[in-house]
């Protein structure tokens, strides 16, 4: 499929454009028609929402017109530009050549013409596709056990991350069934994942803002109501991250811990996977199974342990949870009952000068010199591994 836009001040041009371009749908998807030469910033904004692959720009302002082409080839190089306009005017010609536009279109916009145009650019297009720029660092909070606090770190780590050097961050409640998010913090809106998964191929620069709730200094995507007969197909979310990926610069999933379908979509997606875990049999149990399970899909390179309200003393230490798990423990996170509760209570963050916040802060800081998460060795002790009922879970929850 084809995506295209049409930027032109003149209404009729871009109405009669529309129409014939309306004989090529499935194929050819009118996005967007913009009546206007956009300011650079929302020309970017559209870029992103949108992505499209050919942009239909009229030359009737041949300056804006030539300057608009300038932009869209430094912010998505290979996107590919059709020039139009009213009448056939050998002058415009002149100038959306010197722009550097291969294809021109004026008149009635017959079907023949705009089909010809089309074949010639989707011929570049075949050879090189527009680049977007997408954010790479993708990360995938996964509860090795239910109550872990999973979602106390992805919410923390998130806000670290946006007080950072990341300035665009989006946390998604993916938990679909149990997410905490949005009762955590009484997030009002009323849209949810769902609705952005339902409306996946119209998502754009007005719906997104619906969707989302901006706190903390990032944007938050909550999971709605509960409702177990959700059915989500894996191009739905391919297409959704995609979308976050050109809009934001860190994208950060709160995940459910059954190893759904979707889940792993994203967990394919994600740099890294944080495996939240306490130090305790139970937990340690399940994160050792599921890494088994995530070896089996190839997924297991990206997996690194979070250790999670870890005590002064604890029964295992970092080298046996490593064994164990059979991955490297990233970090450990203190039992702080007391900060957790309050920001709870407050429906806030945890608190910057509680032990648990630095901690939030200062892994954010190290997330983007880690390297994926390479998996320990073969245990030395196998004794102290007898506990443990070694298996591969079943995939939970079929999306
Ligand atoms: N480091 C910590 N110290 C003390 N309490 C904590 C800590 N981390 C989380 N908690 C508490 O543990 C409980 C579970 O936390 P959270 O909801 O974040 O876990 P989860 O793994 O996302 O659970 P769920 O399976 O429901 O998604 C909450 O009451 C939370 O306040
Ligand atoms: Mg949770």
């Amino acid at each position: 499929m084809l995506r295209t836009i049409i930027i032109s001040p003149e209404r009729e041009t871009a109405d009669l454009l529309a129409t014939t371009l309306g004989h090529f749908a499935p194929d050819v998807e009118l996005f967007r028609v913009i009546h206007d030469y956009p300011a650079p910033l929302d020309l970017l904004r559209m870029l992103r929402a949108c992505a499209p692959d050919v942009v239909f720009l009229s030359f009737e302002n041949a300056a804006l017109g030539a300057g608009t082409v300038r932009l869209l080839e430094t912010q998505a190089p290979g996107l590919q530009v059709i020039g139009i306009s009213k009448a056939c005017d050998p002058n415009l010609l002149r100038e959306s050549m010197r722009a550097g536009v291969r294809e021109f279109l004026s008149d009635s916009f017959d079907v023949t013409s705009v089909a010809d145009a089309l074949r010639n650019l989707q011929a570049l297009l075949q050879r090189k596709q527009p680049v977007y720029a997408a954010a790479e660092q993708i990360l995938s909070f996964l509860p090795s056990k239910a109550g872990v606090g999973t979602t106390t770190l992805a919410l923390n780590v998130s806000a670290a991350l946006a007080r950072g050097r990341e300035n665009r961050v989006l946390l998604t409640d993916l938990d679909l069934n149990s997410g905490m998010l949005r009762f955590l913090l009484q997030l009002y809106p009323e849209y949810s994942i769902v609705d952005a998964m339902e409306n996946v191929n119209s998502l754009d620069e007005t719906l997104w803002p619906q969707l989302i709730t901006s706190r903390f200094g990032m944007d938050l995507l909550h999971a709605g109501r509960v409702n177990p007969n959700l059915r989500i197909e894996p191009s739905q979310v391919a297409t959704l991250v995609a979308f976050m990926r050109r809009n934001y610069e860190s994208l950060v999933f709160d995940m459910s811990g059954n190893l759904e379908r979707y889940s792993l979509e994203v967990m394919q997606e994600s740099r890294h996977i944080f495996m939240v875990c306490t130090p305790e049999i139970p937990s340690l149990h399940l994160a050792r199974e599921k890494m088994s399970f995530l070896k089996t899909v190839g997924l297991d390179s990206r997996v690194r342990v979070l250790l999670n309200r870890v005590p002064k003393r604890s029964m295992f230490s970092v080298e046996q949870v490593e064994e164990l798990v059979g991955a490297r423990v990233a970090y450990s996170f203190s039992n702080d009952y007391y900060a957790v509760g309050r920001a709870t209570t407050s429906a806030q963050c945890l608190a910057q000068d509680s032990v648990i916040g630095n901690q939030c802060t200062e892994f954010a800081r190290m997330i983007p010199d880690l390297k994926p998460g390479a998996a320990t060795q073969t245990p030395h002790n196998k004794k102290f591994l007898e506990f443990f009922n070694i298996g591969t879970p079943q995939l939970l929850g079929q999306a």
